[in-house]
């Protein structure tokens, strides 16, 4: 940006500037069109590349969107830190990071080589590894109660119910033989909480759950306010867990680039393959983007300049 960042503050700016920054920073970007849209889930390539939504909703309940916030995709990665608060809801934060690991792998989302270098501390929940050990967390005896369970929570974190997108799972359950490896390599480290490949399917459901930039802005408003959803007002998990949450998503939100990610932008967020990004604004509000192209971590390319513009021109960087 040319101008100065404003200074941080304990509050968003007042709501007419709030919508004239959403909207700038949409025009602002709106034509790039660098990167690529991920095609190792076949029906991920059909995305059309150009759509670009933004969304900013405040823990006060206002939402400020502008472009495609509306379009429905899948969340993929974006759902990991849901399912992750929502597991330490049900087992205790301190158990889940006995069972999953808190720390950066500093390695690709899918890595294997991760698992073999450090398996005191072999991941984090923000990895497929982790997510899928935490997805195996999820209590229920049998594979349909976790998926309940899963399922709920996520639409109770969006403030409305969340449904799967068949043709994105099945075209991920006919060709995630890796994740069903790591989930075996993991079983076999004592790692893995349930049987792990129907942990790894319930995993690849979750990640179809059709959302919008307007749910991820609404679930990143929910971690913000302290667990409480700003919009239909419901409290989702406690606020301590939240703080937890936050913790890991700073420390490996963005994966390899988690640490370039928070130098730029001061924030807690977590991408995903189909184009999201939700960032937590913490005690202020959840931002949620869209747009399919990215670069070669995994990590939109558009969300990543609108969420480094916005954090900056609203002065919201924690630091
Ligand atoms: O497990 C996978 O590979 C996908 N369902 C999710 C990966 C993902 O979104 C990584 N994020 N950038």
């Amino acid at each position: 940006p040319t101008d100065p960042p404003l200074v941080s503050t304990g509050h968003l700016p007042p709501p007419e500037r709030v919508k004239a920054l959403v909207d700038e920073a949409y025009g602002r970007y709106r034509s790039i069109d660098e990167g690529a849209v991920a095609d190792y889930i076949p029906a991920l390539a059909k995305v059309p590349r150009d759509l670009f939504g933004v969304c900013l909703v405040g823990v006060d309940g206002s939402v400020h969107e502008v472009g495609d916030a509306g379009y429905p995709f899948s969340i993929q990665s974006v759902s990991k830190p849901f399912v992750f608060a929502l597991v330490c809801q049900a087992i205790g934060a301190e158990e889940a990071r006995r069972k999953l690991g808190v720390n950066a792998t500093g390695l690709p989302f899918n890595s294997v080589i991760a698992l073999e270098l450090n398996q005191d501390r072999t991941m984090n929940p923000m990895v497929n590894a982790g997510a899928i050990a935490a997805t195996s967390l999820a209590p229920g005896e049998i594979a349909d109660e976790k998926w309940r369970f899963i399922q709920d929570g996520l639409s109770r974190f969006a403030g409305r119910r969340l449904e799967v997108d068949e043709q994105i799972y099945q075209s991920e359950a006919a060709t995630n033989l890796r994740n069903r490896g790591i989930a075996k390599l993991l079983e076999g480290y004592g790692r893995m909480y349930f049987d792990a490949l129907e942990a790894t399917d319930i995993y690849t459901r979750q990640c179809a759950l059709k959302v919008t930039a307007k749910d991820l802005a609404v679930m990143g408003a929910t971690l913000a306010d302290g667990g409480v959803n700003p919009v239909t007002e419901e409290r989702v998990v406690d606020a301590s867990i939240c703080k937890r949450v936050l913790a890991v998503l700073a420390t490996a939100g963005l994966y390899e680039l988690s640490g370039d990610w928070l130098y730029e932008i001061g924030l807690p967020g977590k991408s995903g393959v189909s184009g999201g990004i939700v960032t937590v604004i913490p005690g202020k509000g959840g931002l949620g983007t869209f747009a399919p192209a990215l670069d070669e971590a995994g990590n939109s390319i558009k969300g990543q300049r609108v969420s480094k513009y916005l954090s900056e021109r609203m002065g919201l960087n924690l630091f």
